[in-house]
């Protein structure tokens, strides 16, 4: 375990290529498989989760093969044209990746077992199995619908119609990717609208898929069985990993930093929307569209931020956000809420909970409740000093060692391995815009 400290840093200032998209990286992988002809990625993000999911790809019989950096070829099988993999399908941390490929293979008569580690072993797969399971799919699983599991494709698939029971773009896509087998027309509603990349990259592929907003919420239906053909995916940065730069500029007093091409779909900017109402200076410059995908240059520049308080129903839209929010509403000025946090509780780690302790293990006062959380600002830096378990959890790694930048006394993350599942290089990259982090032993 490589453990990494963040000491109090001057301002930061420069300009920060953010490596690409993960949701989208994994999707554009995955369609190209599914696809005729070859697909061209260029931005791909080059982190273990979709080098896993790169892995999975050739497993099942595409052809996936790395020009230079970012830039990808997948020649793919056709739909219907997966091949049973030989060995098992090792996901790493990805809950994306595995979830998603469920749906990609479950819609071929064929076997795979999926696994992936420790903190991938613990996440719930029932929310897949669901509705997999009334399309026709079969899945052997551990206790609790854990990994290691089989997926049992069937001959014939059932389309369906599913009212998700948690807001999940990953159970929505995983959804969709089966219903692409299926005759006819397999219908997803979402009572909060989650991110909409795979909506957007399949019809990008060709398939043909409808969207409309109701009473009961918003209705994604793909008609099955399209010819999809393979088509270039230029893919944005990451607006996830783009937040924790973001953050620190904002934090750190003089500093001035630019951002380009990040992805800005509006499923996505709910960050940018709370950090906005905190008071905080972002402008967006050079917006245009990438591959169907909206991407703009962000600028950042630090000031004073107050606390607010962020409703549940904003979740679906930063949900990857709240601990690199939790650092900005610890330097504050007020009591910060944030509410419908629940999910949190089972993404790579216990979020919620590791949020709370990490906060309090660097002097910040914070109420944690079964699915919110208060943090009471210092309106300026936090004691820090806390030494962080990043307990296999990139994102929280990344946080704390914000917090350390800005805070009065240095932050140590345990072991910062994890970070290279989404943003390989963030070490260098901080740095090389002024960021003070060193490996522990030299602290
Ligand atoms: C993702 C969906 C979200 C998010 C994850 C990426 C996706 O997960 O947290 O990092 O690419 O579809 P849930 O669907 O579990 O909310």
């Amino acid at each position: 375990m490589a453990s990494l400290t963040a000491h109090p840093s001057q301002a930061l200032a420069g300009r920060l290529q953010v490596p690409g998209d993960k949701s989208i990286s994994h999707r554009a992988l995955m369609l190209g498989a599914l696809a005729v002809g070859q697909t061209r990625i260029t931005g791909l993000l080059e982190g273990e989760d979709v080098l896993n999911t790169a892995t999975a790809m050739r497993a099942l019989g595409a052809e996936v093969t790395r020009q230079e950096d970012g830039v990808w070829q997948v020649w793919g099988r056709g739909v219907g044209g997966l091949r049973e993999p030989e060995d098992v399908l090792d996901f790493g941390n990805s809950g994306t990746g595995a979830r998603l490929a469920m749906g990609l293979v479950a819609g071929q008569p064929l076997n795979a077992v999926f696994t992936g580690d420790a903190s991938l072993r613990r996440r719930p797969m029932a929310r897949i199995m669901r509705p997999l399971e009334e399309m026709g799919v079969r899945f052997m699983a551990r206790e609790g619908g854990r990994l290691p599991l089989t997926v049992s494709g069937p001959e014939t698939l059932r389309p369906i119609t599913y009212r998700l029971p948690v807001a999940s773009a990953q159970v929505k896509s995983a959804i969709l990717l089966t219903g692409i087998a299926a005759p006819g027309k397999t219908t997803v509603i979402e009572p909060e609208p989650t991110r909409d990349h795979s909506e957007r990259i399949l019809s990008h592929f060709g398939a043909e898929i409808e969207v409309s907003d109701r009473d009961d919420g918003r209705h994604v239906i793909l008609t099955g069985q399209p010819e999809l053909t393979a088509a270039p995916v230029n893919i944005p940065a990451d607006p996830s990993s783009a937040a924790f730069p973001l953050v620190a500029a904002l934090l750190l007093p003089g500093s001035e930093i630019t951002l380009p091409a990040v992805g800005m779909n509006p499923l996505r900017t709910g960050l940018l929307t709370t950090l906005r109402e905190m008071g905080a200076d972002l402008v967006e410059e050079n917006t245009r569209q990438e591959a169907g995908e909206p991407v703009a240059d962000l600028r950042i520049r630090a000031g004073r931020l107050q606390a607010v308080t962020v409703p549940a129903a904003r979740t679906p839209s930063m949900i990857d956000e709240y601990p690199i929010l939790a650092i900005a509403a610890a330097c504050a000025e007020g009591v910060t809420h944030l509410e419908g946090l629940a999910e949190l509780r089972v993404k790579e780690s216990d979020r919620l909970a590791a949020m709370a302790r990490g906060l309090q293990a660097c002097g910040v006062k914070v109420e944690e409740e079964q699915d919110s959380l208060t943090i009471h600002g210092a309106g300026g830096p936090p004691p820090g000093g806390g030494t962080i378990e990043a307990d296999l959890d990139h994102r929280i790694a990344m946080s704390f060692l914000v917090m350390g930048l800005c805070a009065q006394h240095p932050v140590t993350v345990d072991d910062a391995g994890p970070i290279n599942t989404s943003f390989p290089g963030f070490t260098e990259a901080m740095r090389a815009l002024g960021a003070d982090l060193r490996p522990s032993d030299s602290a």
